[in-house]
């Protein structure tokens, strides 16, 4: 029977405490099967859709050479070592000696300054809902005491910290922001999976000696909220056991009620099977989407982790974040925001910058997203770079105005007000607006500071008794 239909049934049974039934029922009616027809049947839980703004952090020891030339700088290692791209070559032979290898980057990768309560503050204040840390990126090395990576990890080496259950307490104890971990399956330089790979994956040595014993380490010891697995895309899901570890995480693990996870679990999973949809990195299809799904995107446009060789203009500016912003989630999709924290454990201040910038923004016009669902059109784009929302109660519409209007008239055609219908301007007040013959509205703009966060992606007018057309 269908699983809605089942889960009704058993809540029934278990109400009527038809006990010896209801023993029976127990098994079939909480189990996810260890199949996508089953899996994908789990609805998503609510929290992550009203949330809509998360914040990415891209940590490891590849924070220490922070080099990215050209590429992303997390991938430095292989880089280096595997495709052998030509700045990493010359910069590592420019300026290490010749005998150096990756792993004597791990003692450089100190944290010293390393103050989770600060990143709890600067992450809360940036008004995002969630954040997600990188537990484990494809250099292998975990950011937590990890018994399936004996040497490689924060607190045998490094830091001598546990980096994930650090922050992890901060976010719970001062925060209300949910915790994510992602999680990398390949490590591309790992001599178990390379031999594997060669052999068409069919055996199974490193997800059972790696990738599974970690998965589950974490889920046990750190309780994610969200589970955000990546490197997954050579090997099928089989070849990682995805779907058995997922029914494992919605039945039995102690996040099975309230835990999301994405779409990356094996070859062609992507946009396919597991929770909210990623499809690709910067995915973002500015239509709305049927599946929930998230936009992860880099404020550095070129890399994930921190990159000493970044300029200004390679950072996302506050408007174009906001574009992005409000084009994901006028389409149904949540917005993961990533920046790279630096090997000795700042949020350098570009980063901070935009963090503030965003929750300052997010502090007048956060009615408009946060808990928004997407309304009967996403964007006006015939009259204008404006994109709507509503909120979840379908009472107020949302317009959003990516650019300030010529003359100050913000023409709106898939709006249709009536005798009672009034416009409000989030953090400032009512404006005044006329339905021209032709069926448009159009809105005054006041006069304002140039520098405000209304200023810039840009201002928020909320309908109140408006239909569309
Ligand atoms: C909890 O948060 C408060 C406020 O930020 C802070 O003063 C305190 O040190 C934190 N406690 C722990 C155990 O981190
Ligand atoms: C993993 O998958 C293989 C087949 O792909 C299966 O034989 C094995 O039982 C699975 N292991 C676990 C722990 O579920
Ligand atoms: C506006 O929406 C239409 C229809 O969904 C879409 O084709 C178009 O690309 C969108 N405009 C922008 C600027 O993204």
């Amino acid at each position: 029977m269908p699983l809605g239909v089942a889960h009704l049934f058993c809540m029934i049974m278990e109400r009527a405490s038809l006990f010896i039934l209801s023993l029976f029922f127990a098994v079939s009616c909480s189990q996810y099967q260890p199949t996508w027809d089953s899996l994908d049947k789990r609805p998503l839980p609510e929290w992550y859709d009203e949330a809509k703004i998360g914040i990415f952090l891209h940590w490891g020891v590849f924070s220490v050479p922070s080099f990215g030339g050209g590429d992303y700088a997390e991938w430095f290692w292989y880089n280096w070592k595997g495709s052998k791209k030509a700045p990493t070559v010359a910069f590592m032979e420019k300026n290490y000696p010749p005998d150096f290898t990756y792993p004597d980057f791990a003692p450089m990768f100190k944290a010293e300054l390393f103050d989770p309560n600060k990143w709890a503050s600067l992450l809360q204040n940036s008004g995002a809902k969630y954040v997600v840390l990188t537990s484990k990126h494809l250099e292998g090395f975990t950011n937590w005491p990890s018994k399936a990576s004996w040497n490689w990890n924060s607190v045998d080496t490094g830091p001598h910290r546990d980096l994930v259950n650090d922050l992890a307490a901060a976010i719970r104890n001062s925060t209300d922001i949910y915790f994510g971990l992602y999680y990398c399956m390949f490590e591309l330089l790992n001599p178990i999976y390379i031999e594997e790979r060669a052999n068409g994956f069919n055996t199974q040595v490193y997800p059972k000696e790696v990738t599974l014993p970690q998965v589950v380490e974490i889920v046990n010891a750190y309780k994610p909220d969200i589970i955000w697995s990546d490197g997954e895309w050579e090997a099928p899901d089989t070849y990682w056991n995805s779907t058995e570890f997922l029914a494992w995480v919605y039945n039995e693990s102690p996040v099975k009620d309230h835990v999301i996870v994405n779409d990356r679990w094996g070859k062609g999973s992507r946009c396919t099977h597991g929770g909210f949809f990623n499809c690709g990195d910067h995915y973002n299809p500015r239509t709305l989407q049927k599946h929930k799904w998230e936009n992860a995107f880099s404020m550095d446009k070129t890399s994930w982790g921190y990159r000493r060789d970044a300029v200004l203009s390679d950072y996302y500016t506050i408007e174009e974040i906001l574009e992005e912003v409000v084009s994901t989630v006028s389409c149904g999709g949540n917005a993961l925001i990533n920046i790279g924290p630096t090997h000795d454990g700042r949020i350098v201040p570009v980063f901070e910058k935009r963090l503030a910038q965003l929750g300052a923004w997010l502090k007048i016009n956060g009615e408009a997203i946060y808990s928004s669902k997407p309304w009967t059109h996403q964007n006006d784009s015939s009259t204008g770079n404006v994109w709507y929302t509503t909120s979840y109660n379908a009472v107020h519409v949302y317009a959003i105005a990516l650019e300030w209007p010529d003359d100050n008239i913000l023409k709106l055609g898939s709006v249709k007000a009536s005798s009672g219908s009034t416009a409000t301007m989030l953090g400032y007040g009512k404006v005044n607006f006329e339905t021209s013959s032709n069926g448009v509205v159009q809105v005054s703009f006041p006069n304002l500071p140039l520098d405000t966060p209304l200023m810039w992606a840009w201002v928020i007018i909320r309908f109140d008794g408006v239909s569309s057309y």
